[in-house]
């Protein structure tokens, strides 16, 4: 009896370990936010000095193409009028959106990092989607109207989408141009709001695609984050010819809420 009872006190011993340590246990949450911020940093001072950049591992992309991150958007001071960050500690890997609406060069920004596997302390890719002048729908000061009044607060437990959920409605809401039933697919909250560029449609389950494009929008990057009930995509946004775009959604309550996009 003691020794069978030890032994299974043994098992549960090692299965409480493995529960509590996941493989991402140590790309936490604060870490990864901590990494976004140093970003915002970064763009504020127009300097790179002050990001943990892997020095075995880093990929600069701008726009879906690998570039200088001397030449890119980081080459130049800009005034931030709004950042707001989510965390994915599974992907482990963040999402920063970014406006700047001042300046002769005004700049919306979708960023994603990323980070080896288990550890944020570096930083192992800077993905951004930098939309500007002459950029679909855009209009900085008229986005940040918008975006200034949308709360992206923490959910109550309770109303927190699954992952499972998140990755279905990112990966629907990108196929209403192939296909026909991914719209109809979607759980559209009653109050929700789109803005696309600086172009606000509410409530946004009104005039969507409903197929008729052969091409599939590839080259997903997601972005999970339960807590706040979001994920964003980048992709290459080909049903409508290869546009760099970046598509976030928040679920509340099981509904989307606000759906953002980027497009170069
Ligand atoms: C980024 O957003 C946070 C939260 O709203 C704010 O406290 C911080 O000052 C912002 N950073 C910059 C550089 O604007
Ligand atoms: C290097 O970084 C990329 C992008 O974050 C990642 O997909 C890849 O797994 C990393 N490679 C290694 C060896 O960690």
């Amino acid at each position: 009896m003691v020794r069978s009872s030890s032994a299974m006190g043994a098992v549960l011993a090692v299965l409480g370990s493995f529960a509590a340590s996941p493989v991402s246990a140590d790309c936490t949450r604060e870490d990864l936010l901590a990494a976004a911020n140093s970003y915002v940093n970064a763009v504020t001072a127009g300097k790179i000095d002050g990001l943990k950049l892997s020095s075995t591992n880093f990929t600069y992309q701008e726009n879906n193409k690998a570039a200088d991150i001397k030449r890119g958007v980081l080459s130049q001071p800009l005034k931030i009028d709004l950042n707001r960050s989510t965390a994915d500690t599974v992907a482990c890997a963040s999402y920063t959106m970014i406006i700047s609406s001042g300046g002769s060069k005004p700049y919306v920004l979708a960023t994603q990092l990323r980070h080896d596997a288990g550890d944020a302390s570096t930083i192992s890719m800077i993905d951004t989607i930098a939309a500007t002048t002459g950029s679909l729908f855009f209009n900085p000061k008229q986005t940040l109207g918008y975006i200034q009044k949308e709360n992206w607060g923490v959910l109550d437990a309770a109303d927190r989408p699954s992952r499972d959920l998140l990755k279905r409605v990112g990966d629907a809401y990108l196929d209403m141009w192939t296909d026909a039933k991914a719209a109809d697919s979607i759980p559209w909250g009653t109050n929700c709001e789109r803005v696309e560029g600086s172009s606000l449609t509410r409530p946004c389950g009104g005039s969507l695609p409903h197929g008729g494009s052969a091409k599939n929008n590839g080259n997903r990057r997601y972005v999970i984050d339960e807590t706040i009930g979001s994920v964003d995509v980048l992709c290459s946004f080909d049903s409508l010819g290869s546009l760099p775009d970046s598509h976030e959604i928040r679920l509340e309550a099981g509904k989307v809420k606000y759906v953002h996009t980027v497009t170069v």
